[in-house]
């Protein structure tokens, strides 16, 4: 396999072709099996491409470094979002899938976010859960006909409500299709979130995924 499927990863194949493939991406403290199941349940019979996050923070893999609870160290950032990216084309060749979509979770959601924005070809589309704006100067990509969805938690002590809609109006104003909520929850997945995720990958529109495969 290439070199450039450098990172710890499960991979579970698709049963049903027409399902779109995902790209699951964990939170801080979580690894390649976190949202396997989560996967199975947004998207029956999808492939499913889970890497482990490869920075460590207090023995916990993440997926880029930060100074702090939500400040991000940019720079890392950028280079592990061109890495994933990377992994992602790697992948597609060895296993045969399509563009995926993203479903991240915290920090996976934020750098689906970096990813959508340096490199935006990369993606189908994303589910972006409790995410927040990645880098302070996005580039002004042209993201039309990538598809996300974002749930957000009004009451979340990690993201703001500000920041998560100024990611929501950042992605739309580069052409992105974005459906955004904002539940009355914390930082945690809730039952509503696999509702939400569900409904939305099911109306996809599948010949805009082709399009973008
Ligand atoms: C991050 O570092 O990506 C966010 O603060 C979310 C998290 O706590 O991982």
């Amino acid at each position: 396999m290439s070199d450039k499927l450098a990172f710890i990863h499960r991979f579970e194949p698709a049963t049903r072709l027409e399902a779109p493939p995902l790209l699951l991406l964990h939170g801080t403290g979580g690894d390649e099996n976190d949202l396997l199941q989560l996967g199975g349940l947004l998207s029956p019979g999808s492939a499913r491409l889970s890497p482990r996050g490869k920075v460590i923070e207090n023995g916990m893999p993440r997926f880029f470094r930060r100074h702090a609870e939500g400040v991000f160290d940019e720079d890392d950032l950028r280079v592990r979002a061109n890495e994933l990216a990377d992994f992602v084309e790697a992948a597609r060749n060895a296993y045969g899938i399509g563009k995926p979509i993203a479903v991240g979770f915290s920090n996976g959601a934020n750098i689906a976010a970096a990813v959508l924005l340096l490199r935006p070809d990369t993606l189908a589309g994303a589910i972006l859960l409790r995410a927040m704006v990645p880098l302070a100067h996005p580039p002004k990509v042209d993201l039309s006909g990538k598809r996300i969805l974002m749930v957000s938690g009004d009451h979340d002590p990690i993201v703001p409500r500000e920041n998560a809609a100024q990611l929501a109006s950042l992605l739309s104003a580069r052409g992105a299709q974005v459906e955004s909520h904002s539940l009355p929850i914390g930082h945690q997945l809730s039952q509503a979130d696999l509702t939400l995720g569900r409904r939305w990958i099911e109306a996809l529109d599948r010949t805009t995924l082709e399009k973008a495969s």
